[in-house]
């Protein structure tokens, strides 16, 4: 049993400066370690995972146990079929992502380069321009130690408010820009904080909506490039082509985003409303890996959910199911619930942990995987013709794989401290300037024309070991694919049986 445990929960060690407090790498990973074990008699774990052994390993997938829950079922939304009936590529490759249980094939590695830019090439490729608003947005998301700042955080929390807010009998909202065309909506109670990410985004919408993009589009974009920008942050599937929100059909509804300090159970209906099953769910609040609250706590402003926001490590997950809240960290009451919820999410959250701190553990590939199925779902809330929709994940920045830590700063690398600058809404016109800065940095997003460079980027990085060249990712090249596969298929087991 021990020797279940210590394989479910043990990885190798690998760390970066910063990542536990001042814990070494190898201590660190003993005191989680430690941590987990020392909880697991107070939490009956060893019954816990002696009852996903049992599930995984005696019963297979397609035979589950007498009495077990169904497999989770593949709720269609928009105009989306089975793959194989006919529909368009984007629908197969759509459901393909729905229907794999470990969402792996949710991420893509194609590279990319587009025609120049105002060309007719670049005109007649949807996807072209998009490269462009990329090579806007990377430094607007990027802190100059190489992690991704506040505005990719509250970005990545801008798209789920956006799409999120939409369930399934409504004919209107979902993923279709209000969050970022009304300027009312922003001001809801439960977007609170997020005026700092449109404010970053405005500027963005104005520079290129002349190319006719959408702003329901760019959001989900951001959203997608965001988290490539916070090192191990997947590369989830990406399509354009959404309507946007019109301001003759009136405000859309509210009160459709979760409430931190609701009860579990009523949190995962929510979100079944929103066709948005639990293990998908857990997959997506791990997002506050990279988050951090201002307005939840006012007293506790500013902490993050883990102790490296900057990076998209399952730190977040491994720190919930061992109880532990690092120094200066803070965890909300629902993902306390949720990560404490036996024979349920609670699963989850250990398949996610699982390895930690490795950069290439079966958690990580796992969570990135089920991030991105979630996330593709999400991002298409509210849109009828899904079918119809360009794949465009090609022009995502390449992901960083590894991450050893942050780069040594240069001197020139000054952090950028944003301010939540006064950005004329659309509707008052303006010049859309984003400026902030302790250390005097102006960045202007409208200003920024050609491939731009992630501010202090004139040093050559020093820490990010390595970028794993696309093809090995996909190709399931190295060792550590080879684990992560093998684990992949057991607890992509685990997890259709365990929610
Ligand atoms: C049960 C579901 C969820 C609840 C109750 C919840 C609640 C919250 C709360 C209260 C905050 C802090 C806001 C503040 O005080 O500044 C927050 C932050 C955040 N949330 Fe969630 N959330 C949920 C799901 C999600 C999902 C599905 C995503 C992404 C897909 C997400 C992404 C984020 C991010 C990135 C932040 C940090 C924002 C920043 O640092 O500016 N959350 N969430």
């Amino acid at each position: 049993m021990k020797a279940f445990t210590l394989s479910l929960l043990a990885g190798t060690a690998l760390a970066y400066p910063g990542m536990s407090g001042n814990a070494p790498p190898g201590e660190h990973h003993a005191g989680i370690f430690k941590a987990i074990i020392e909880r697991a008699g107070e939490r009956h774990m060893e019954a816990e995972v002696e009852w996903l052994k049992k599930r995984s390993l005696l019963y297979p997938r397609q035979a589950p146990p007498p009495g077990g829950p169904p497999p989770a079922k593949v709720v269609l939304i928009g105009d989306l079929q089975e793959a194989g009936t006919g529909g368009t590529a984007v629908n197969d490759a759509i459901m393909g992502c729905f229907r794999n249980q470990n969402g792996t094939t949710c991420e893509t590695f194609e590279e990319y380069t587009p025609p120049k830019k105002d060309t007719q090439s670049c005109e007649k490729d949807t996807c072209c321009i998009w490269s462009y608003i990329k090579d806007d947005l990377v430094p607007l998301f990027t802190e100059c130690d190489g992690t991704c700042n506040d505005i990719a955080r509250a970005t990545v929390r801008f798209g789920f408010h956006d799409a999120g807010a939409w369930h399934q009998n409504l004919t209107h909202g979902g993923a279709d820009g209000s969050l970022l065309l009304d300027p009312e909506e922003v001001k809801r109670p439960a977007n609170a904080g997020l005026d700092r990410a449109r404010n970053a985004l405005l500027p963005v919408w104005k520079k290129y909506k002349g190319y006719g993009i959408s702003a329901a589009d760019l959001v989900q974009f951001a959203h997608n490039v965001a988290v490539t920008t916070c090192p191990l942050g997947p590369r989830t599937l990406t399509y354009i082509g959404r309507p946007d929100w019109k301001p003759e059909d009136g405000p859309n509804q509210d009160g459709l985003l979760p409430d931190a300090n609701d009860l579990a159970d009523n949190l995962i209906n929510l979100f079944a409303n929103k066709t948005i099953q639990s293990i998908d769910l857990v997959a997506l609040i791990g997002a506050h890996t990279a988050g951090k609250q201002r307005f939840f706590d006012t007293t506790q402003a500013n902490k993050p959910f883990d102790s490296t926001p900057g990076v998209w490590d399952v730190a977040f997950y491994s720190d919930l199911v061992a109880d532990r809240t690092p120094e200066g960290t803070f965890h909300l009451p629902s993902d306390g619930k949720f990560s404490a919820r036996v024979n349920g999410t609670r699963n989850a959250f250990l398949a996610m942990a699982n390895g930690f701190p490795t950069d290439n553990s079966a958690g990580q590939i796992q969570w990135n995987g089920l991030y991105s199925k979630g996330y593709v779902r999400l991002s298409l809330l509210g849109v009828q013709k899904i079918q119809s929709l360009t794949d465009c994940t090609k022009v995502l920045p390449v992901p960083v794989k590894t991450f050893s830590g942050p780069r040594a700063l240069a001197p020139t690398c000054k952090s950028i401290d944003y301010v939540v600058p006064d950005v004329p809404d659309e509707t008052t016109g303006g010049n859309g300037t984003v400026s902030g800065g302790k250390n005097g940095t102006i960045f202007a997003p409208s200003a920024a024309a050609g491939p731009s460079k992630t501010p202090g980027s004139t040093e050559s990085p020093t820490s990010i070991s390595s970028t794993v060249p696309a093809q090995a990712t996909t190709n399931a090249a190295g060792p550590s694919r080879v684990l992560g596969g093998g684990l992949l298929s057991l607890m992509a087991a685990v997890l259709a049986f365990a929610l």
